[in-house]
C-alpha cells in the first residue's frame, strides 16, 4: 500500500491505474480509524479494482468553538488498519495541499443541507461540501463511499453531486454499531465509562421513533437517562430530509443528535 501526500502524486499513479483499465473507488476520511471506516474499504473493494482511502481532518467543516484542536489523530495506527483491510493507495495531504495560500472557493449547498444538523451546525456542510469537491476533482474516482452513519453529510453530498453533474456515483454503506447499539464513530473516544454506559440510549430512543414512539417522549427519556441535551430528534423524508409526511408511503428515516456531557452524538434508523 502506498501513501502519497501530493494531489500531483495521486494523480500519477491513478492515472498509471486507469491506463490498465481498473475501476477506482474513493473512501474519504478524517482518520482516526474504526471498523465503520474498515467496512467502507470492504464495501469499496467489492465494486471497485483499486481503493484509495484519503485522511484528512479538514479545518473548514469545523466552526471554531469545535473539537478541530482535539479530533483523535493516529496517521501511523491508520496506515496498519488500511494495509490489514486492503486499501491500495492512502492520500494523506497537508493543510496546505488542500488550501493554499490564497484560496478563496466554497461550496454552498441548500435543499438537505438546510434542516438538523443545518441548524445547529451552520457552517459545517459548506466545509464539508468544498472539501468532498475538492477529494473528488483530486481523485477523480469512478465511485465513492460514504456511511450513512453520517446520513445528513451522505444526502448533501448526494446532492451537490447531482447539481454538480458530478460524473462519480456515490455510495451509502449502512452504519456499524457496537453489541449494544452504539453507532461506531471516532467521537465516542471521548466519552467516559458512565457516559459510555448511556451512549446506546440514543440508538434505542430513535429506534423506537422508527416503530411509532412520539419523538418528544423519545427526547425526553433521553434527558431522563443522563443525556444534557438533544438538539433534534425528528422523523423526516428519507431523501430530502423533509419533515415526513404522516400516512406517506415513503421511506423515512429518524436522525437525532444529543449531548452526553461535553461529547456530540448523531444517529440514525430507516424505516
Ligand atoms: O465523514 C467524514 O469523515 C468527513 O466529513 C469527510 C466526508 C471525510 C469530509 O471531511
Amino acid at each position: 500500500m502506498e501513501l502519497v501526500r501530493t494531489i500531483n502524486h495521486l494523480r500519477a499513479q491513478i492515472a498509471h491505474w486507469r491506463e490498465a483499465g481498473d475501476r477506482i473507488a474513493l473512501v474519504p476520511t478524517m482518520g482516526a480509524l474504526h471498523a465503520g471506516h474498515i467496512a467502507l474499504v470492504g464495501a469499496a473493494l467489492a465494486v471497485a479494482d483499486k481503493v484509495v482511502v484519503s485522511l484528512f481532518v479538514n479545518p473548514t467543516q469545523f466552526a471554531p468553538h469545535e473539537d478541530l484542536a482535539r479530533y483523535p489523530r493516529d496517521e501511523a495506527g491508520d496506515l496498519g488498519k488500511l494495509g490489514g483491510a486492503g486499501a491500495h493507495l492512502v492520500w494523506a495531504p497537508p493543510v496546505s495541499e488542500m488550501y493554499p495560500e490564497g484560496y478563496a472557493t466554497h461550496i454552498v449547498v441548500e435543499g438537505a443541507a438546510l434542516p438538523l444538523e443545518g441548524v445547529f451546525r451552520p457552517h459545517h456542510f459548506g466545509g464539508v461540501a468544498t472539501v468532498v469537491c475538492k477529494l473528488l476533482s483530486a481523485a477523480m474516482p469512478d465511485v465513492a463511499l460514504f456511511g450513512e452513519k453520517d446520513y445528513q453529510q451522505l444526502a448533501v453530498i448526494r446532492q451537490m453531486v447531482r447539481d454538480l453533474t458530478l460524473p462519480v456515483l456515490i455510495q451509502g454503506v449502512p452504519t456499524v454499531r457496537e453489541p449494544d447499539g452504539l453507532a461506531l464513530s471516532s467521537r465516542n473516544a471521548y466519552l467516559s465509562d458512565d457516559e459510555r454506559y448511556i451512549a446506546p440510549m440514543l440508538h434505542k430512543a430513535i429506534s423506537e421513533v422508527a416503530r411509532g414512539r412520539d419523538p418528544r417522549e423519545a427526547a425526553d427519556a433521553l434527558l431522563t437517562v443522563g443525556f444534557s441535551k438533544v438538539d433534534y430528534l425528528e422523523v423526516c423524508d428519507a431523501e430530502t430530509l423533509a419533515p415526513y409526511v404522516a400516512g406517506s408511503e415513503r421511506p423515512g428515516r429518524v436522525l437525532a443528535a444529543a449531548w452526553l456531557g461535553k461529547t456530540r452524538l448523531i444517529d440514525n434508523v430507516g424505516f
